[in-house]
């Protein structure tokens, strides 16, 4: 008599109210765009975010996915799980994790890789800009 339940009601709630929706400026210095696709399915996701010049700290997050449910609130819970850290300590954030702490199905974990890969290139991009402005910065001194 009950209907199995087939998401969890963290899902729902992040795919209602999902968090950090939104886009910073990508040509502020100080932030990293990732901005990645699933081949399996074509959806994409971009996700943001904001470091701190001096302590290299995430301090902000947002993201905008054009793509399914699971992807959405894979990228919402990405956003706040990233708020907070370093660079280094964001990418030993596995998309298995978000995907338990979700409930997501199994068929739904290339969801969920899609928000691992878009802090990855977030992080790659971010890295990459912070390396120029020292450069630009001693190049200027
Ligand atoms: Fe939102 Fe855990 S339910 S990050
Ligand atoms: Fe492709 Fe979810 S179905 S990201």
């Amino acid at each position: 008599q009950i209907l199995p339940r087939l998401y969890h009601e963290k899902v729902i709630d992040h795919y209602n109210n999902p968090r950090n929706v939104g886009s910073f400026d990508k040509n502020d210095p100080n932030v990293g765009t990732g901005l990645v696709g699933a081949p399996a399915c074509g959806d994409v996701m971009k996700l943001q975010i904001k470091i701190d010049e001096e302590s290299g700290k995430i301090v902000d997050a947002c993201f905008k996915t054009f793509g399914c449910g699971s992807a959405i609130v894979s990228s919402s819970v990405a956003t706040e799980w990233v708020k907070g850290k370093s660079m280094d300590e964001v990418l030993t954030i596995k998309n298995t994790e978000i995907a338990k702490h979700l409930s997501l199905p199994p068929v739904n974990l290339h969801c969920s890789m899609l928000a691992e890969d878009a802090i990855k290139a977030a992080v790659k991009d971010g890295e990459l800009k912070r390396a120029k402005l020292k450069g630009n910065s001693s190049a200027d001194a």
